[in-house]
């Protein structure tokens, strides 16, 4: 075994997990899904699977990775369960997929970093049209080749850790930033029918509703967390046994769960007073709403730009997790140098987001089959081998850095007999769902 480094600091992990976590999926997919969805009852539900599911599933990564010292690849045969590698490749295979179009939106974010920066969000003062425009063709795809050149070239300059870094100052700047909006916001005259739809479910269709949207939340507290993939896998093989994995677990789940919902507080305010059913603004929701908003705004165009500025670094620290996994499964796999391996996965990457930068139903069918059938596809078999192959050395592994004695017993047994029931159930409705979908958009 090799001996490798641990974190100098506590903070040095809390930033990884932390980096990775907050990304385009609070700021942008949270609110558009919750708009899609209804409203009140996925942020329901969503909070729901983020406590009793994302927690416990968080912790089973955390405790792969320490205990291994491994990256999700190397993990299962270092613990000498060689077969469970599979779901190393599922989650390798759920981050090709998730970055190829990760870096759509993140070229999106660009251009829309460029427009304030310029002067104006409006086309012809219509911020539906301008999202429009941005999303999709040969403007799309050339931003997308730049959020990828950028991910890459970064990763490959080795300053990824600078980069890290800089969440110390883009955490806050984002909350800062998302509470002044929603302040705002909360001072419009859409506010009080924004709040009824996205915050007060409605108790009498509410279970029936949470079936509906179980698929969709799960794959957001999924892909929010940056669970399933094993990217918290290879950050808990740097942290000391010294380490309580239990608060720090709090911390990064708390810090990102708190950005989603204030993301909705600021969307859906803003909808409402431009008029906007939230389901119509599909995949342009954050985008619609605040170009809409920075156009009325004193200062508008800095307040935006310093936005999207904020949101690329927090979508290229997550980029960076999610093609480092590609990246480790690739070189491991087909015994490729690092380096080739990262250009030549960058431009394959590339080159498979194009249909997403064009069209965004193939956007969505890219988003729908990798999270919520290939990242809890990933979760659901890391908790059954922690579960079920593995129990007792992760009960010894998870009780070090002095976590109550009785925590260890509890998250066992939730990780054996209700993570893995949901998560089939979740993944079940989700393969019909995506049957349906693909149906109704494609033929
Ligand atoms: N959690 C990141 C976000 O919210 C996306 C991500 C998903 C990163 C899966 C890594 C793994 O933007």
């Amino acid at each position: 075994m090799d001996v490798r480094a641990t974190w100098a600091t506590r903070i040095g992990f809390i930033l990884a997990a932390v980096g990775s976590a907050v990304g385009l999926g609070n700021i942008w997919r949270f609110p558009f899904l919750t708009g899609e969805s209804g409203g009140a009852a996925f942020l329901v539900v969503y909070l729901a699977l983020v406590l009793l599911i994302g927690i416990p599933v968080l912790l089973v990564e955390f405790v792969i990775g320490r205990r291994s010292n491994r990256n999700p690849i190397g993990a299962f045969t270092e613990l000498n369960h060689s077969q469970w590698k599979i779901a190393g490749a599922v989650g390798a295979l759920a981050g090709f997929i998730i970055l190829s179009y990760y870096s759509v939106v993140g070229g999106w974010v660009i251009q829309y970093l460029i427009a304030g920066l310029s002067g104006g969000y409006s086309a012809g003062g219509d911020a539906e049209v301008f999202f429009v425009e941005t999303a999709s063709g040969t403007g799309a795809i050339a931003f997308h080749a730049l959020f990828m050149a950028l991910v890459a070239g970064i990763v490959a300059l080795g300053v990824r850790n600078g980069l890290e870094r800089a969440a110390t100052v883009m955490v806050p700047s984002v909350i800062i930033l998302l509470v002044g909006l929603a302040i705002y916001g909360s001072t419009l005259s859409g506010a009080t029918e924004a709040y009824q739809y996205y915050l007060y479910p409605d108790t009498s269709t509410l279970l029936a509703d949470a079936v509906e949207v179980l698929p969709a939340a799960a794959g957001q507290a999924f892909f929010t967390l940056s669970l399933g993939m094993g990217v918290m896998v290879t950050y808990a093989s740097y942290i000391g046994e010294d380490r309580n994995l239990l608060s720090d677990t709090g911390l990064i789940v708390g810090i990102d769960t708190a950005i989603a919902i204030l993301a909705g507080l600021v969307v859906f305010p803003f909808l409402f007073t431009q008029g906007i059913t939230p389901g119509d603004g599909g995949a342009g929701a954050i985008f619609i709403s605040l170009a809409g908003a920075f156009a009325e705004l004193p200062a508008g165009n800095l307040i935006g730009a310093v936005f999207f500025f904020m949101l690329l670094l927090a979508a290229l620290s997550s980029a960076f997790s999610i093609f480092e996994v590609v990246v480790s499964f690739v070189v491991d796999r087909f015994d490729i140098e690092r380096a080739p391996a990262s250009i030549g996965l960058a431009v394959v990457i590339f080159v498979l987001g194009i249909p997403t930068a064009l069209d965004l139903n193939y956007l969505d069918a890219y988003d729908l089959f990798a999270n919520n059938i290939l990242l809890i596809l990933g979760g659901l078999l890391m908790s059954l081998f922690i579960g079920w192959v593995y129990a007792s050395d992760a009960r010894e592994e998870i009780q070090k850095g002095r976590s109550a004695s009785w925590f260890g017993g509890f998250w066992l047994a939730t990780v054996r007999y209700f993570v893995p029931p949901v998560l089939l159930i979740t993944l079940a409705l989700a393969v019909i769902e995506y049957y349906e979908f693909l149906q109704s958009t494609f033929f």
